[in-house]
């Protein structure tokens, strides 16, 4: 029986939104080089150059609409008896938009600012300036609230007692490049969950996983979605 659901997102899930991905053909890591744009030596390198990739991205957000496949996971946590989490990797708020309420943001939100002085977190404006004052301790050591590459994603506790208890865990959308999210399968299967993958195409991690789905995500995740629930799990 299936109580406790699991689910991790990656970019592929916001992909048919009009968000790029990241590491298929022309993603964002093609046209902006990560260590300038997602590390913490990066950002101190040229805070200006950071924020304005992340003002950009944070514009694309603003005008994206939530697709069928955040929808189905709002409607599946709705619907199901049992506990459905959704861990997600992406700095975007489509899963809150289109409903979901049990999310989890381990790479931070695109919607926060922090300083990187007193670290003060706040809702962030749509622009980001080197010189945007903290509101709590007035330094201009303001960052958006991400977590790059080097830092401690967020919620890990909380993830990982989750994943204990996980008798399904799914992975939607993700290439399965980036740890810790990319051993979540391994966590989950060793706990005892069952494992599915929903993606465009198999992933890297993909031979870890009970089963596969490949596709769109705004197809096969509603598909997949309307099966629990027709089966009443
Ligand atoms: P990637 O760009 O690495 O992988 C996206 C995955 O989505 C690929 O496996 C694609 O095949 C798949 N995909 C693309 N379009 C899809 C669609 N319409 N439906 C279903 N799947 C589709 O993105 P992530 O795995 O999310 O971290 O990347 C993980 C982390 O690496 C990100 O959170 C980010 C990045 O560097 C930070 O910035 C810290």
């Amino acid at each position: 029986m299936v109580e406790n659901i699991v689910i991790l997102t990656g970019a592929g899930i916001s992909a048919e939104s009009g968000l790029g991905t990241f590491r298929d053909a022309g993603g964002l890591w093609e046209q902006y080089p990560l260590e300038q744009v997602a590390t913490p030596e990066g950002f101190a390198r040229n805070p200006a150059l950071v924020h304005d990739f992340y003002n950009a991205r944070r514009k694309n957000c603003a005008e994206a609409e939530p697709n069928p496949a955040h929808f189905a996971l709002a409607d599946l946590e709705r619907n199901f008896k049992g506990s459905v989490l959704i861990v997600t990797q992406n700095v975007d708020d489509l899963h809150e938009r289109a409903g979901s309420q049990n999310i989890l943001h381990m790479h931070g939100e695109m919607g926060k600012a922090k300083c990187h002085i007193c670290d003060y977190h706040w809702h962030s404006p749509p622009e980001l300036f080197a010189k945007t004052p903290c509101p709590s301790c007035t330094k201009p050591a303001t960052r958006p609230d991400i977590v790059w590459f080097g830092e401690m994603p967020y919620h890990m506790v909380k993830i990982e007692l989750y994943l204990q208890d996980a008798d399904l865990f799914v992975s939607i959308g993700t290439s399965g490049n980036v740890y810790p999210a990319a051993g979540f399968v391994q966590q989950a299967r060793l706990a005892g969950a069952q494992t599915l993958e929903l993606n465009l195409e198999p992933s890297q991690g993909a031979s870890n996983f009970h089963a596969a789905r490949n596709g769109p995500a705004s197809e096969v995740v509603p598909q997949w979605v309307g099966e629990i629930i027709r089966a009443g799990l």
